[in-house]
Protein backbone atom coordinates (compact mmCIF):
# COMPACT_ATOMS: atom_id res chain seq x y z
CA UNK A 1 0.00 0.00 0.00
CA UNK A 2 1.60 3.19 -1.26
CA UNK A 3 0.26 6.77 0.92
CA UNK A 4 0.61 10.04 -1.33
CA UNK A 5 0.10 12.90 1.26
CA UNK A 6 -0.29 16.71 -0.40
CA UNK A 7 -1.02 19.77 1.35
CA UNK A 8 -4.40 20.05 1.19
CA UNK A 9 -7.69 18.91 -0.63
CA UNK A 10 -7.12 21.07 -3.65
CA UNK A 11 -3.90 19.33 -4.54
CA UNK A 12 -5.09 15.74 -3.69
CA UNK A 13 -8.17 16.26 -6.21
CA UNK A 14 -5.90 17.08 -8.80
CA UNK A 15 -4.00 14.53 -8.00
CA UNK A 16 -6.21 11.75 -7.91
CA UNK A 17 -7.41 13.48 -11.49
CA UNK A 18 -4.27 12.93 -13.08
CA UNK A 19 -4.45 9.44 -11.33
CA UNK A 20 -7.75 8.04 -13.00
CA UNK A 21 -6.95 10.36 -16.10
CA UNK A 22 -3.79 8.10 -16.41
CA UNK A 23 -5.97 4.84 -15.89
CA UNK A 24 -7.80 4.97 -18.13
CA UNK A 25 -5.40 6.25 -20.88
CA UNK A 26 -3.28 3.26 -20.53
CA UNK A 27 -7.16 0.62 -19.83
CA UNK A 28 -9.36 2.34 -22.17
CA UNK A 29 -12.17 -0.31 -21.89
CA UNK A 30 -12.05 -1.25 -18.31
CA UNK A 31 -14.62 -1.00 -15.91
CA UNK A 32 -14.46 1.81 -13.19
CA UNK A 33 -16.12 1.89 -9.99
CA UNK A 34 -16.88 5.51 -8.33
CA UNK A 35 -18.12 6.24 -4.72
CA UNK A 36 -20.34 9.41 -3.72
CA UNK A 37 -20.07 11.26 -0.59
CA UNK A 38 -18.35 14.39 -0.04
CA UNK A 39 -14.84 13.61 -0.54
CA UNK A 40 -14.79 12.95 -4.37
CA UNK A 41 -16.31 15.86 -5.21
CA UNK A 42 -13.66 17.83 -5.94
CA UNK A 43 -12.06 14.53 -8.05
CA UNK A 44 -15.26 14.78 -10.45
CA UNK A 45 -14.46 18.47 -10.67
CA UNK A 46 -11.21 18.30 -11.52
CA UNK A 47 -12.32 15.08 -14.09
CA UNK A 48 -15.41 17.13 -15.42
CA UNK A 49 -12.77 20.11 -16.78
CA UNK A 50 -10.47 17.58 -18.09
CA UNK A 51 -13.10 16.34 -20.86
CA UNK A 52 -14.24 19.85 -21.35
CA UNK A 53 -10.94 20.62 -22.34
CA UNK A 54 -10.62 17.20 -24.29
CA UNK A 55 -7.55 15.95 -22.28
CA UNK A 56 -9.69 12.90 -21.20
CA UNK A 57 -12.67 10.64 -22.70
CA UNK A 58 -14.59 7.97 -20.85
CA UNK A 59 -16.28 7.31 -24.36
CA UNK A 60 -14.88 3.51 -24.36
CA UNK A 61 -14.69 3.08 -20.71
CA UNK A 62 -17.13 1.58 -18.48
CA UNK A 63 -18.66 3.09 -14.99
CA UNK A 64 -20.17 0.94 -12.14
CA UNK A 65 -21.80 2.73 -8.73
CA UNK A 66 -20.00 1.04 -5.92
CA UNK A 67 -23.25 1.06 -3.26
CA UNK A 68 -26.92 2.41 -3.42
CA UNK A 69 -30.05 2.41 -1.01
CA UNK A 70 -31.94 -0.29 -1.37
CA UNK A 71 -35.22 0.36 -2.50
CA UNK A 72 -34.54 3.95 -3.23
CA UNK A 73 -35.97 4.50 -6.77
CA UNK A 74 -34.00 6.12 -9.95
CA UNK A 75 -35.81 9.44 -9.93
CA UNK A 76 -35.78 9.87 -6.00
CA UNK A 77 -33.18 12.33 -5.08
CA UNK A 78 -31.64 10.21 -2.62
CA UNK A 79 -30.80 7.43 -5.44
CA UNK A 80 -27.12 7.21 -5.56
CA UNK A 81 -26.86 7.19 -8.88
CA UNK A 82 -28.45 10.24 -9.12
CA UNK A 83 -25.64 12.30 -7.38
CA UNK A 84 -23.27 10.14 -9.55
CA UNK A 85 -25.12 11.28 -12.44
CA UNK A 86 -25.41 15.81 -11.30
CA UNK A 87 -21.75 15.68 -9.88
CA UNK A 88 -20.18 13.83 -12.70
CA UNK A 89 -22.02 11.30 -15.54
CA UNK A 90 -23.66 14.03 -16.76
CA UNK A 91 -20.58 16.29 -17.65
CA UNK A 92 -18.21 13.50 -19.27
CA UNK A 93 -18.84 11.47 -22.36
CA UNK A 94 -19.26 7.50 -20.86
CA UNK A 95 -21.73 6.29 -23.35
CA UNK A 96 -25.30 5.46 -21.98
CA UNK A 97 -24.67 1.69 -22.46
CA UNK A 98 -21.79 1.42 -20.82
CA UNK A 99 -23.24 2.88 -17.00
CA UNK A 100 -23.77 0.37 -14.92
CA UNK A 101 -26.28 0.61 -11.80
CA UNK A 102 -28.08 -0.91 -8.80
CA UNK A 103 -31.78 -1.36 -9.61
CA UNK A 104 -31.88 -0.71 -5.93
CA UNK A 105 -36.10 -1.18 -6.46
CA UNK A 106 -35.84 -4.23 -8.27
CA UNK A 107 -38.55 -7.24 -7.08
CA UNK A 108 -35.65 -10.07 -6.70
CA UNK A 109 -33.05 -8.44 -4.79
CA UNK A 110 -30.82 -11.34 -4.60
CA UNK A 111 -30.83 -11.58 -8.82
CA UNK A 112 -29.86 -7.99 -9.11
CA UNK A 113 -26.45 -8.75 -6.57
CA UNK A 114 -25.91 -11.49 -8.89
CA UNK A 115 -26.41 -9.48 -11.81
CA UNK A 116 -23.99 -7.34 -10.76
CA UNK A 117 -21.29 -9.51 -10.40
CA UNK A 118 -22.20 -10.91 -13.61
CA UNK A 119 -21.36 -7.46 -15.01
CA UNK A 120 -18.00 -7.61 -13.71
CA UNK A 121 -17.22 -11.15 -14.64
CA UNK A 122 -18.40 -10.14 -18.12
CA UNK A 123 -15.98 -7.21 -18.06
CA UNK A 124 -12.84 -9.27 -16.47
CA UNK A 125 -13.00 -7.69 -13.42
CA UNK A 126 -13.14 -4.64 -11.92
CA UNK A 127 -10.48 -2.16 -13.59
CA UNK A 128 -10.10 0.57 -11.43
CA UNK A 129 -11.58 1.25 -8.12
CA UNK A 130 -11.63 4.64 -6.29
CA UNK A 131 -12.83 4.60 -2.76
CA UNK A 132 -13.64 7.25 0.33
CA UNK A 133 -13.76 5.99 4.16
CA UNK A 134 -16.47 6.66 6.21
CA UNK A 135 -16.44 7.53 9.51
CA UNK A 136 -16.42 3.70 10.95
CA UNK A 137 -14.18 2.95 8.25
CA UNK A 138 -16.56 1.45 6.15
CA UNK A 139 -15.87 0.59 2.20
CA UNK A 140 -18.62 1.15 0.30
CA UNK A 141 -21.22 0.16 2.55
CA UNK A 142 -19.26 -2.53 3.39
CA UNK A 143 -20.10 -2.10 7.53
CA UNK A 144 -17.58 -2.94 10.38
CA UNK A 145 -18.19 -6.87 10.71
CA UNK A 146 -18.21 -7.62 6.58
CA UNK A 147 -16.39 -10.60 6.07
CA UNK A 148 -13.65 -10.14 3.68
CA UNK A 149 -15.10 -12.77 1.47
CA UNK A 150 -18.23 -10.93 1.17
CA UNK A 151 -19.51 -10.27 -2.33
CA UNK A 152 -22.06 -8.02 -3.78
CA UNK A 153 -25.22 -7.86 -1.15
CA UNK A 154 -27.75 -6.02 0.82
CA UNK A 155 -26.51 -4.51 4.18
CA UNK A 156 -28.17 -2.98 7.46
CA UNK A 157 -26.65 0.46 7.76
CA UNK A 158 -24.79 1.32 11.28
CA UNK A 159 -25.65 3.84 13.16
CA UNK A 160 -22.71 5.74 12.55
CA UNK A 161 -23.42 5.94 8.82
CA UNK A 162 -26.84 6.62 8.98
CA UNK A 163 -25.56 9.78 10.84
CA UNK A 164 -23.26 10.49 8.67
CA UNK A 165 -25.46 10.17 5.55
CA UNK A 166 -28.27 12.82 7.42
CA UNK A 167 -25.44 15.25 6.77
CA UNK A 168 -26.63 14.16 2.73
CA UNK A 169 -30.14 14.78 3.22
CA UNK A 170 -30.97 17.36 6.01
CA UNK A 171 -32.31 14.64 8.34
CA UNK A 172 -31.02 10.83 9.79
CA UNK A 173 -35.29 10.10 9.57
CA UNK A 174 -35.08 10.20 5.82
CA UNK A 175 -31.91 8.34 5.52
CA UNK A 176 -32.33 4.61 3.97
CA UNK A 177 -31.68 1.82 6.49
CA UNK A 178 -30.55 0.08 3.82
CA UNK A 179 -27.65 -0.61 1.49
CA UNK A 180 -26.71 -2.76 -1.68
CA UNK A 181 -22.58 -2.71 -2.02
CA UNK A 182 -20.14 -4.09 -3.66
CA UNK A 183 -18.53 -6.76 -1.61
CA UNK A 184 -15.07 -6.91 0.14
CA UNK A 185 -14.20 -9.68 -2.49
CA UNK A 186 -15.57 -8.13 -5.10
CA UNK A 187 -13.16 -4.66 -3.89
CA UNK A 188 -10.03 -6.72 -3.31
CA UNK A 189 -10.48 -8.33 -7.14
CA UNK A 190 -9.67 -4.44 -8.83
CA UNK A 191 -6.65 -3.60 -10.82
CA UNK A 192 -5.89 -0.39 -9.29
CA UNK A 193 -7.42 0.91 -6.38
CA UNK A 194 -7.72 4.50 -4.96
CA UNK A 195 -8.52 6.22 -1.56
CA UNK A 196 -9.46 9.91 -0.94
CA UNK A 197 -8.93 10.21 2.30
CA UNK A 198 -9.50 14.69 3.19
CA UNK A 199 -9.88 16.68 6.38
CA UNK A 200 -9.16 16.76 10.14
CA UNK A 201 -12.52 14.31 10.95
CA UNK A 202 -11.01 11.56 9.29
CA UNK A 203 -7.43 11.41 10.81
CA UNK A 204 -8.34 9.24 13.36
CA UNK A 205 -10.19 6.72 11.44
CA UNK A 206 -7.17 7.08 8.88
CA UNK A 207 -4.94 6.24 11.80
CA UNK A 208 -6.99 3.13 12.78
CA UNK A 209 -6.71 1.87 9.58
CA UNK A 210 -2.86 2.12 9.24
CA UNK A 211 -1.71 0.96 12.76
CA UNK A 212 -4.62 -0.62 14.30
CA UNK A 213 -4.93 -4.41 12.85
CA UNK A 214 -6.27 -5.82 9.87
CA UNK A 215 -9.84 -6.58 10.80
CA UNK A 216 -13.63 -6.87 9.33
CA UNK A 217 -14.08 -4.74 12.25
CA UNK A 218 -12.57 -2.00 10.36
CA UNK A 219 -13.32 -2.61 6.52
CA UNK A 220 -10.91 -0.02 5.54
CA UNK A 221 -7.87 -2.20 6.98
CA UNK A 222 -8.51 -5.06 4.33
CA UNK A 223 -7.30 -2.59 1.39
CA UNK A 224 -3.24 -2.74 3.15
CA UNK A 225 -3.92 -7.02 2.48
CA UNK A 226 -4.55 -5.53 -1.46
CA UNK A 227 -2.40 -5.47 -4.34
CA UNK A 228 -1.84 -1.76 -6.24
CA UNK A 229 -3.50 0.66 -3.48
CA UNK A 230 -2.59 4.15 -3.21
CA UNK A 231 -4.47 5.84 -0.42
CA UNK A 232 -4.19 9.92 -1.22
CA UNK A 233 -4.43 11.97 1.91
CA UNK A 234 -3.78 15.36 2.67
CA UNK A 235 -1.81 16.62 5.90
CA UNK A 236 -5.10 17.17 7.90
CA UNK A 237 -5.88 13.42 7.15
CA UNK A 238 -2.67 12.22 8.22
CA UNK A 239 -2.10 14.44 11.17
CA UNK A 240 -2.29 11.62 14.01
CA UNK A 241 0.14 9.33 12.25
C1 LIG B 1 -20.38 6.34 -0.88
C2 LIG B 1 -19.52 5.42 -0.14
C3 LIG B 1 -19.08 5.71 1.24
C4 LIG B 1 -18.30 7.02 1.37
C5 LIG B 1 -17.90 7.29 2.81
C6 LIG B 1 -17.25 8.64 2.97
O1 LIG B 1 -20.68 5.80 -2.17
O2 LIG B 1 -19.19 4.41 -0.66
O3 LIG B 1 -18.29 4.63 1.70
O4 LIG B 1 -17.15 6.94 0.57
O5 LIG B 1 -19.03 7.24 3.63
O6 LIG B 1 -18.18 9.66 2.74
P1 LIG B 1 -17.73 11.18 2.64
O7 LIG B 1 -16.90 11.28 1.41
O8 LIG B 1 -19.00 11.97 2.48
O9 LIG B 1 -16.97 11.48 3.86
Amino acid sequence: MNIIIKNNAFEINEYAASMVAAYVHNNPQRVLVFPTGNTPLGLYKNLNGLVARKELSFSSSYLLELDEYLGIAAHDQRNLFQWLKRSFIDQVDFPEDHLYRFQADAADIDTETRRIEQVIKKHNGIGLLVLGIGPNGHLGFNEPGSPFDSRTRVIDLTRASLESSANYWGDISVVPTQGLTLGMQTLSEAQQTIMIVTGKHKADILYQMIKGEVTPDLPASFLRTMKNVTILADKDAVSML
